[in-house]
């Protein structure tokens, strides 16, 4: 017992208490079925290890979280930590790595896809030091992809080689979802993360300051057996903006290219509007008008789905008031765009500076105002 006057008032069990070689952290949304197994499988592999286990549950609604309490319960090695009005795959596990002092972590699907069996040899790589991440590879030799169609193999393989293009890292599977990594490297890069979207490993490779000694060790990725995946078409697009926040992110924020990129396409929508309306014989003023709602209603919406993909209004109520502060936004944001192009074309610039100069100003304070209130948080 520790008699230390400074110490005695602390009951002994609430002293030292992680103790962990290895965390294993492990994603979930909607795994009700499948933590348990996890939990199971992880046991018998990492026998002799002492390790634990970390959850980040994003408020799943199946019943999940009822499941990851009860193990909690049953086993002192395993924590829960849950997220409520969040959601994303990188941002959740890069607070489970943050939540633990292990000196090495594992990430993990819940869902049984990924090979257990090997997180004992990926250790060993990484405590023998003969490299600082270790990553599961579906595409290295011995490794594979049970049952994948064509366009799903297609997918990953052209996006295998973007990231060779983009980050420059050797890598056969760089979309891997499964690696270990010793903690020294996740802190050297976990202020640069973009966080977003869910390619965790290419953003910690991407924002390490020095490029990590990296190997990988092949697996065969199983086949889901409970639940579904929760990842849809539109990773491609989180996927894409990953990419371009590790370039061009230096220079301008990829949310603000996104919404730009969605007004010019507005352009397009406004035009197509109006040439239909002046062609059924409308004013020009009440075919100008109509365009410029169906414009503005055609950018809320399609931000809404994509530029704020993370903070999506959904519901009626939501959605109603979102699209009328977008409007009140864009309307004061006209004047501002007119106000100032007619300043300057006053001042003897020439008509097309004044009214790019203008738009430039519509666009900044649209993005600005409508990041605060049509799609800041509450
Ligand atoms: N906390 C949290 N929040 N967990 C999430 C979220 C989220 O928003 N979205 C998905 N997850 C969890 C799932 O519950 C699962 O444990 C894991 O993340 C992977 O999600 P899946 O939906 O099973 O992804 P997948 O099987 O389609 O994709 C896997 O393979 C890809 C390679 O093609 C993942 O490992 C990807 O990371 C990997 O890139
Ligand atoms: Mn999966």
């Amino acid at each position: 017992m520790n008699l230390d006057p400074q110490h005695t008032t602390l009951p002994t069990h609430a002293m030292g208490s992680d103790q962990s070689v290895l965390a294993v952290v492990v994603p979930t949304f909607n795994e009700r079925d499948n933590v348990e197994l996890l939990i199971g499988k992880l046991g018998v592999a990492l026998r002799g290890i002492s390790w634990e286990a970390v959850f980040v549950d994003d408020d799943s609604y199946d019943g999940t979280i009822y499941e990851l309490h009860s193990l909690c319960r049953q086993y002192t090695n395993v924590r829960i930590l849950h997220r409520i009005g969040r959601r994303g795959l990188s941002s959740a596990v890069i607070e489970g790595i943050l939540s633990t002092t292990a000196p090495y972590v594992a990430v993990i699907d819940a869902d049984l896809q990924h090979d257990e069996t090997i997180l004992p040899d990926m250790l060993r790589v990484l405590t023998d030091d003969r490299a600082d991440i270790v990553v599961g590879s579906r595409y290295a030799d011995g490794g594979g992809t049970a049952d994948w169609d064509q366009r799903r193999l297609g997918m990953s393989r052209f996006a295998t080689r973007l990231a060779h293009i983009v980050v420059g890292a050797e890598l056969s599977d760089p979309m891997s979802g499964f690696f270990m990594l010793k903690r020294a490297t996740f802190e050297a890069a976990m202020r640069n993360l973009s966080a977003q979207g869910y390619k965790i490993l290419l953003d910690i490779i991407a924002s390490s300051p020095a490029p990590p000694r990296i190997r990988e060790l092949p697996y065969v990725f199983g086949e889901r057996r409970h639940g579904e995946s929760k990842l849809d078409t539109l990773v491609a697009l989180e996927y894409g903006q990953l990419l371009l926040d590790k370039t061009v992110g230096r220079w301008v924020p990829v949310r603000f290219v996104m919404f730009a990129a969605v007004g010019g396409l507005g352009v397009i929508v406004h035009m197509a509007v109006l040439v239909l309306m002046l062609a059924s014989g409308a004013a020009f003023f009440v075919g100008q008008t109509v365009a410029t709602v169906a414009a503005i209603t055609f950018n809320f919406f399609l931000n809404n789905m994509l530029t704020y993909r993370d903070r999506r209004l959904r519901g009626l109520i939501p959605v109603v008031i979102g699209l009328l502060s977008f409007f009140a936004v864009c309307a004061l944001g006209a004047v501002a765009n007119v106000g100032i192009a007619n300043v300057l074309f006053e001042r003897d610039y020439s008509w097309w500076l004044s009214a790019i100069a203008g738009i430039m100003v519509g666009v900044v304070w649209n993005f600005a105002a409508t990041s605060v209130f049509t799609w800041g948080r509450r």
